[in-house]
C-alpha cells in the first residue's frame, strides 16, 4: 500500500494515519515478554537477596549482551566494580539503529520498568549514582511516557535519594540521540553523551574501565538490562533452565519482510531458522538477513541452522526475503547503507565503503569484468581488516556472505562481451 502512495507521489503529511501507528505486534512471548514483573520487585529482590548473590545469580544465569556480541553480563558488571575509580555510571543504549530492529521500541513501550529496574539493579551492584538511558533520536515519540515511568518510580522511591530504604542513591537521565547509526556504537555514545562527536575510541580501554567522563562505566543494551531484572526476581536458574549450552536463556526477535506476521517474537536459544518461518508466515523464503546488514546472509539451504551465539547471533534483526527479491539489489541497498552512516573518521571505511558501493554498481549494472569481482573481494578484506569500529569490519558482510553463497550471480552479470562474425578487431585499430 504504502508502494502505491508513493507512485501516487502522495505527500508523506497526506498518508492515511494507520501508516504512522506501528503497533506492538507480539506474537510469541516467553521468559522476559510474559514476565509479570511489577515495579520494585527486582530490586527488593535483589537488597533481600544481597548484592554479592545477586551477581551471582545473573553469572550463573549465563546472561550475555542482547545487543549482539554477547559478552558475558556479570563479567561486565564485575569489571565495573572492581575498579578502584569510586564514580561509576550506568548507561542503557537504546539507539537501536540496526536496519530491521525495533524490539527495544516495544520493551521500552511496554516494558520501560524492566528496563529501568535492570539499570538501577546493576547500580547497586556496581555503585553507580547515575546513570543515562540513550534513546535514539527516531523514538522521540516514547520520550514523555518514558520521563513520566521515571517520575513516577521516583514517587514509588526506586530512584532518588536512599532507593527503597537501603542507602542507593541513584537516578536516570534520558538523553537523545540525533539519527547517527554509529552512536549505537557504545564508545561513540559515551561520546555523544559527553556532548561531542559521535566518533569511536580506541577499545581497549573499554568503558567499564574508562567511560562517561573516562570514569568506569557499564554499557547494556536494553533488552539486557530487562532481563537482569527478571533474573533478579526468579532467579539465574529460571534463565538458564531455556536455550542452549553456550547461548542461554531467550533472545527477542523484530521480524519484518515477506512474512505474513511480521513483528515480535521471544524464543530460548537454539530454536532454528525454520520455526522462526513458519511461525511468521514466510513462505517461499529466497534467504533470511540474521542480525541486520551487519550480521549474517543465509540461503534457503541454511534454514536448519540455530538462533545462537555458537551458530547464528543476533541483536535482534530478522530480515525475510523471498523468492521474488533480487539479492543484489538488497546488497546494494545494505552497502549505500553504511557508506551513508560511515562517521568518516578512518580512512579504510570513509572511502572504502563509498568504493564499495561503486564498484559493486560496476559490476551490477552490468559495466563489470572478471576482474572487478576480483577487486571486490580484495576491497571487502581492506574495509574489514583496517577499519577501526565495528561499523567498518562488517560492512561488507552483504557482499562477503553473498559473494560466498551466490558466486555465479555475480558472474550473471558481467559484461559481456561480444563479436560479430567476421569482425576483424586488428583491421578496427588500425
Ligand atoms: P564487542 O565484542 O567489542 O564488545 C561487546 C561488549 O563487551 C562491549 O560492551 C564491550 O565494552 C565489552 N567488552 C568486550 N571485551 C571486553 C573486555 N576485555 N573487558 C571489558 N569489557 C569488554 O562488540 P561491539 O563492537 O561493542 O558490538 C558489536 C555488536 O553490536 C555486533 O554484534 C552487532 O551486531 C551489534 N549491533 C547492534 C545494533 C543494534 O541496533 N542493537 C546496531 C549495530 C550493531
Ligand atoms: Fe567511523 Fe567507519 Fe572508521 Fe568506524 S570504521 S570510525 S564508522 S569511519
Amino acid at each position: 500500500a504504502i508502494a502505491q502512495l508513493i507512485d501516487e507521489q502522495m505527500a508523506v503529511e497526506d498518508w492515511p494515519k494507520e501508516f504512522f501507528e506501528v503497533g506492538d505486534n507480539i506474537y510469541q512471548s516467553d521468559l522476559l515478554l510474559s514476565s509479570r514483573l511489577t515495579a520494585g520487585e527486582g530490586l527488593q529482590s535483589t537488597f533481600a537477596r544481597g548484592l554479592k548473590e545477586t551477581l551471582s545469580e545473573i553469572d550463573q544465569s549465563g546472561l550475555r549482551g542482547r545487543g549482539g556480541a554477547g559478552f558475558k553480563t556479570a563479567m561486565k558488571w564485575r569489571f565495573c566494580a572492581e575498579e578502584s575509580e569510586q564514580e561509576r555510571y550506568v548507561v542503557c543504549n537504546a539507539d537501536e539503529g540496526e536496519p530491521g530492529t525495533f524490539k527495544d521500541r516495544v520493551l521500552l513501550n511496554s516494558y520501560a520498568d524492566h528496563v529501568f529496574e535492570g539499570m538501577t539493579i546493576c547500580a547497586a551492584l556496581i555503585g553507580a549514582k547515575r546513570g543515562f538511558l540513550y534513546l535514539r533520536g527516531e523514538y522521540l515519540h516514547l520520550y514523555h511516557k518514558l520521563e513520566n515511568v521515571l517520575e513516577q518510580r521516583r514517587q514509588n522511591g526506586l530512584l532518588g535519594n536512599n532507593i527503597l530504604g537501603k542507602g542507593l542513591d541513584f537516578d536516570i537521565e534520558i538523553c537523545l540521540g540525533a539519527g547517527a547509526y554509529i552512536c549505537g556504537e557504545e564508545s561513540a555514545l559515551i561520546e555523544s553523551l559527553e556532548g561531542k562527536c559521535g566518533i569511536p575510541r580506541n577499545r581497549p580501554p573499554y568503558p567499564v574501565s574508562q567511560g562517561y567522563l573516562n570514569k568506569p562505566t557499564v554499557v547494556n543494551n536494553v533488552e539486557t538490562f530487562a532481563a537482569t531484572a527478571n533474573i533478579a526476581l526468579h532467579g539465574g536458574a529460571w534463565f538458564a533452565a531455556k536455550g542452549t549450552e553456550k547461548s542461554q536463556g531467550t533472545k527477542i526477535l523484530s521480524i519484518s519482510g515477506d512474512c505474513a506476521r511480521p513483528g515480535i517474537y521471544e524464543y530460548p536459544f537454539g530454536v532454528t531458522i525454520r520455526k522462526i518461518l513458519e511461525d511468521c508466515d514466510a513462505h517461499d523464503v529466497l534467504g533470511v538477513q540474521i542480525g541486520g546488514p551487519s550480521g549474517t546472509f543465509i540461503s534457503n539451504q541454511e534454514l536448519d541452522r540455530i538462533l545462537g551465539f555458537e551458530d547464528l547471533a543476533t541483536g535482534g534483526s530478522f530480515i525475510v526475503f523471498n523468492s521474488t527479491r533480487n539479492i543484489l539489489d538488497i546488497v546494494r541497498n545494505f552497502t549505500d547503507f553504511f557508506a551513508h552512516e560511515s562517521c568518516g573518521f578512518c580512512t579504510p571505511c570513509r572511502v572504502g565503503t563509498s568504493l564499495l558501493k561503486k564498484q559493486l554498481d560496476k559490476i551490477v549494472d552490468g559495466h563489470g569484468s572478471a576482474g572487478d569481482v576480483v577487486a571486490l573481494e580484495e576491497l571487502t578484506r581492506l574495509v574489514k581488516n583496517h577499519s577501526h569500529c565495528g561499523l567498518g569490519q562488517t560492512a561488507a558482510n552483504p557482499i562477503i556472505h553473498t559473494l560466498e553463497r551466490y558466486p555465479d550471480l555475480y558472474q550473471s552479470q558481467l559484461k559481456k562481451i561480444s563479436y560479430e562474425p567476421g569482425f576483424d578487431l586488428n583491421a578496427s585499430l588500425e
